[in-house]
């Protein structure tokens, strides 16, 4: 009987005449005799020997560059260089052709696209090999997540992706609503949502953080990994309006027990990678040395990809407060010599991303963990300090990405908590269920959240963060 096998099984098998089918498509058939077939398993294509002299002529014109085929035959020892296995080709099945000159306008023709190209055709670009390799190690890191969570004792819960409160208070939020938007009810002018789907004002949530306190105060360790939405107009390398965060939350845990948390977590999926992705991550950090040569100097990544992930590894995250944070900023050249587009004059500046790179990529020279930020900056859960002017938070900063996560220990005292909506306008009865955890049985706790485009996008090394998700939600772009 024949087996129906995926390259990457087939590439690690004896060559011994055995016979297999492997299903796939065609990268390339050069000579009318090698086809390179890819079956997305793996970065490598099967080499697949046709004996052009014996096959039906016809049938080989349909073996072009995109199409579907099936083939059989023996697998044997490779007489090229650059593979060890082979196939000697008995049969070949077209499942779906490719018209050479439709390939043409796409970007599975086989020469160099620009990122901009491949983004523009992202239903194509995983059949490319650098697109084949992010989305390979995104779905491996996403792995190691739930991996880690799971070996550690945490349960997985899963928050409601239709909220009806702001867990950031940032007022980024996508509406969500069944009203007809050409004729909604109106109530003294305004839009009537009482009619509405849910009967209230309803959004995409922007963090399941306090669902995820509550299921904390219960469970004792959970974490969410879901998608999240934040209209914020911010058209950069970083930011996307739907994005995956992972969001740990522990009863008993203060700020310290959170960051240990945080970087075990972090270094744990990366070694996962290292071990599991190898063909993947070399792809990739050839394509970045590629890349970089035709960069200006001070823009070229400072080490190889794999040594960069191994250096995170092997060296402890530094520790400071955003207290010393500032006087090294204040005190540093481009805020002296006004190079910082935000010159920081003074404690309590809000760190914009020039700031922290400075910091990860100039001053320390590895990631980050900066915590005790004012309270003023933040949000209105953090836990306050007894100095009554900053709070439990810490966000971590990576080289190349800036910001990776943020967290805090969370304020569990209800008066204080009450105060703090109180100043910020958060009106009570939206989270009186919130407050309630507050009433019985309160306790210390922390979590953090962790955009998973900004870990992938530090991962494979790529620039932007459109270029590691399938289907990237930007400003003025929602196609696919
Ligand atoms: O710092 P943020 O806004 O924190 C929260 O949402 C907390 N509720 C998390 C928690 O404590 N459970 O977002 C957390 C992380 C950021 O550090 C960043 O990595 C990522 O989410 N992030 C984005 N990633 C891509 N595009 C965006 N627009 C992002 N906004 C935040
Ligand atoms: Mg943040």
């Amino acid at each position: 009987m024949i087996r129906n096998q995926t390259i990457v099984d087939i590439l690690n098998e004896e060559p011994k005449h055995q016979e297999l089918e492997v299903k796939g498509w065609v990268r390339s058939f050069r000579a009318n005799r090698f086809i390179a077939l890819n079956d997305g398993s793996t970065l490598k294509n099967l080499q697949c020997v046709v004996d052009f002299e014996n096959m039906d002529a016809d049938l080989l014109k349909r073996v072009t560059v995109g199409a579907a085929i099936a083939v059989t035959g023996g697998l044997v020892e490779s007489q090229g260089s650059g593979q060890n296995v082979e196939i000697e080709v008995a049969s070949i099945q077209i499942l779906g052709d490719a018209d050479p000159e439709d390939v043409k306008r796409t970007i599975l023709q086989p020469k160099r696209h620009t990122l901009e190209k491949l983004r523009e055709q992202a239903h194509l670009r995983v059949r490319t090999n650098t697109f084949g390799a992010i989305m390979r190690l995104r779905s491996q890191l996403a792995f190691a997540v739930h991996k880690y969570f799971n070996e550690n004792g945490y349960y997985y819960v899963h928050t409601p992706v239709i909220t009806g409160s702001d867990a950031e208070g940032a007022g980024e939020m996508f509406r969500v609503s069944a009203l007809d938007p050409k004729n909604p009810p109106l109530v003294d002018g305004e839009i009537d949502y009482k009619q509405d789907f849910f009967g209230k004002e309803t959004n995409l949530t922007v963090s399941g953080q306090l669902e995820a306190e509550t299921y904390a105060l219960g469970l004792g360790k959970v974490y969410t990994f879901g998608p999240t939405f934040r209209a914020e107009n911010s058209n950069t390398s970083r930011h996307l309006a739907e994005f995956w965060m992972i969001e740990p939350e522990i009863a008993f845990c203060d700020l310290d027990g959170n960051m240990d948390l945080a970087e075990d977590f972090i270094k744990y999926v990366i070694k996962y990678v290292i071990e599991n992705c190898q063909d993947d991550l070399e792809f990739l950090e050839g394509r970045q040395e590629q890349e970089d040569k035709s960069k200006p100097e001070a823009e070229r990544s400072p080490m190889r990809l794999r040594d960069k992930l191994n250096f995170v590894l092997e060296n402890n995250f530094k520790r400071v407060s955003y207290t010393e944070a500032i006087e090294i900023l204040k005190n540093s050249k481009p805020n002296k010599k006004k190079k910082f587009k935000y010159i920081i004059e003074e404690w309590g500046a809000d760190l914009q991303s020039e700031h922290e790179r400075f910091l990860v990529e100039k001053h320390f020279k590895s990631p980050v963990i900066l915590f005790d930020y004012p309270a003023k900056i933040k949000a209105f859960y953090m836990r306050l300090n007894e100095d009554q002017k900053t709070v439990r938070a810490m966000d971590i900063l990576f080289p190349g990405i800036g910001e990776i996560v943020g967290g805090s220990q969370r304020e569990e005292r209800l008066d204080v908590l009450k105060q703090k909506m109180g100043e910020l306008d958060i009106p009570e009865e939206e989270l009186w269920w919130y407050l309630d955890t507050r009433k019985f049985g309160t306790c210390v706790h922390s979590g953090f959240g962790l955009g998973f485009e900004r870990l992938v996008l530090f991962v494979t090394g790529m620039g932007n963060i459109r270029d590691v998700i399938p289907y990237p939600r930007t400003p003025q772009n929602a196609e696919f």
